[in-house]
């Protein structure tokens, strides 16, 4: 473990930028300054109060009447009147569905997903993710024969996530690879600081995805198992069938949420247990270590960082006044390590006895319906992984490429070779 992942370095909190080079690959010491020295903290970069105690987290989580939901999708970077015109001339627009919705409509809209993603089916996909896996695998370790090194993150790791989601959702038609270029242009859109032409280009690729999803949610081609022709059918508290935006909406936040983080935690799994002396050929047989992996993973270093609320009224949090309308920011990963909770968290204890008590999955009302599959995905990826190919090492490189945007993180790349 290098001294970035300890932690021993000390930062000045003025200093912080949350999308610099600095906070996205040595979190760690930034994230215990935060919580020591003031947990909850105005960032005058992005507006937003930086909320970083783990029970402070939870309990802005757990109230979504006090602290609402509404800002979680906006775009954290004031997007450009020449990205505005790209939107709009594609009529994008995202009602509340889900993550953003606190009003009556949220509880019926929520159950359509967690229908699709209920423990019962994802045991049933467990079939399907191995032999996604197994196939992507295959072609890994045919370059691996031939060129001795190969690259996981594109690959594997990003690619079996959406896989199944095709699967699960029903979803025909279109290129995984499209789907996954679609879903990281809008992360990028929202949740990253990009340039002004950066934001052009980023918002032709999601008015392209929103126009193709508002396409299939029109068409009735959809089959009627599928999770389209669910929405198509589902009736508001007032008796209404759903309207078009508001069922684009859920689908463009499923299709984004349901693949993106999930390719990003088995990055982060697979790089982690490539880095840790013997853990590798261990997951691979050792019953319930990949799913305890996982589960470490997801406490210290999970891929949705943080996630945003807004407060109702004026409230007191951490000792620090807020009034209303304030955007707060919830440090989800500086949580799972909160020694207050999460003894000696800088080490990965896959037997802790708390060790599913982390926030990375959210609280409450909201809380990810699809924490399941994900934590199925990643123990299946490392396991399967582990098993196809044993040798494997990490391949030595001064500096991994790093998705660093607001609420997202992980590693771009997992590089690796089999010892000759
Ligand atoms: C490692 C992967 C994942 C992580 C870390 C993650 C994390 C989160 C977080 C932090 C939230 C907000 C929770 C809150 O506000 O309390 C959320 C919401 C959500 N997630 Fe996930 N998620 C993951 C995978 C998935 C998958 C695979 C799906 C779908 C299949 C999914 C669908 C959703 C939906 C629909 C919501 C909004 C729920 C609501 O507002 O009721 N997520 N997720």
């Amino acid at each position: 473990m290098g001294a970035a992942d300890r932690g021993d370095a000390h930062n000045s909190l003025g200093l912080l930028d949350l999308f610099g080079d600095g906070f996205v690959r040595a979190p760690y010491s930034w994230l215990e300054s935060l919580r020591s020295e003031a947990p909850v903290r105005y960032d005058p970069n992005t507006g937003l109060w930086l909320v970083s105690r783990y029970h402070d987290v939870r309990r802005v989580l757990l109230d979504s009447a006090l602290f609402r939901p509404d800002n979680a999708q906006h775009a954290v970077t004031p997007l450009a009147v020449a990205a505005l015109r790209v939107l709009a001339r594609a009529g994008f627009t995202l009602p509340p569905a889900l993550a953003n919705n606190g009003s009556a409509s949220h509880p019926g809209l929520r159950r359509v997903v967690t229908r699709f993603f209920n423990v019962r089916r994802v045991a049933a996909a467990v079939p399907a993710i191995e032999r996604i896996a197994e196939e992507l695998l295959g072609t890994a370790q045919k370059q691996i024969k031939t060129t001795g090194s190969c690259e996981l993150f594109t690959s594997f790791a990003q690619i079996l996530p959406c896989r199944v989601l095709m699967e699960l959702l029903g979803i025909e038609g279109i290129a995984p690879i499209t789907l996954i270029s679609w879903s990281d242009a809008s992360l990028e859109l929202f949740w990253g600081r990009p340039t002004p032409e950066r934001q052009v280009e980023l918002a032709s690729h999601v008015a392209e995805f929103h126009q193709w999803l508002t396409a299939t949610v029109r068409s009735s081609t959809s089959p009627p198992d599928s999770f389209i022709a669910a929405l198509t059918r589902h009736r508001l508290p007032d008796g209404k069938l759903l309207d078009v935006e508001t069922a684009v909406a859920a689908c463009f936040f499923v299709f984004i949420a349901g693949q993106s983080t999930t390719g990003q935690l088995i990055a982060t799994v697979l790089q982690r247990a490539l880095a840790e002396p013997g853990l590798w050929p261990r997951s691979a047989h050792e019953a319930g270590l990949a799913e305890a992996w996982v589960e470490e993973v997801l406490r210290r270093e999970p891929p949705v960082t943080t996630w945003r609320r807004v407060t109702a009224q004026p409230v007191e949090l951490g000792e620090v006044e807020l009034p209303a309308g304030a955007e707060l920011l919830l440090m989800l990963m500086g949580s799972g390590s909160d020694p207050d909770v999460f003894a000696a968290p800088e080490l990965m204890c896959p037997h802790r006895a708390n060790i599913r008590h982390h926030l990375a999955f959210g609280a409450g009302r909201h809380r990810c319906p699809g924490a399941s599959l994900a934590r199925t995905e990643a123990a299946v990826a490392l396991r399967v992984a582990a098993r196809h190919l044993p040798d494997l090492q990490l391949t030595e490189s001064p500096k991994t490429p790093m998705l660093g945007l607001l609420s997202f993180r992980a590693p771009l790349s997992v590089a690796v070779e089999q010892p000759r």
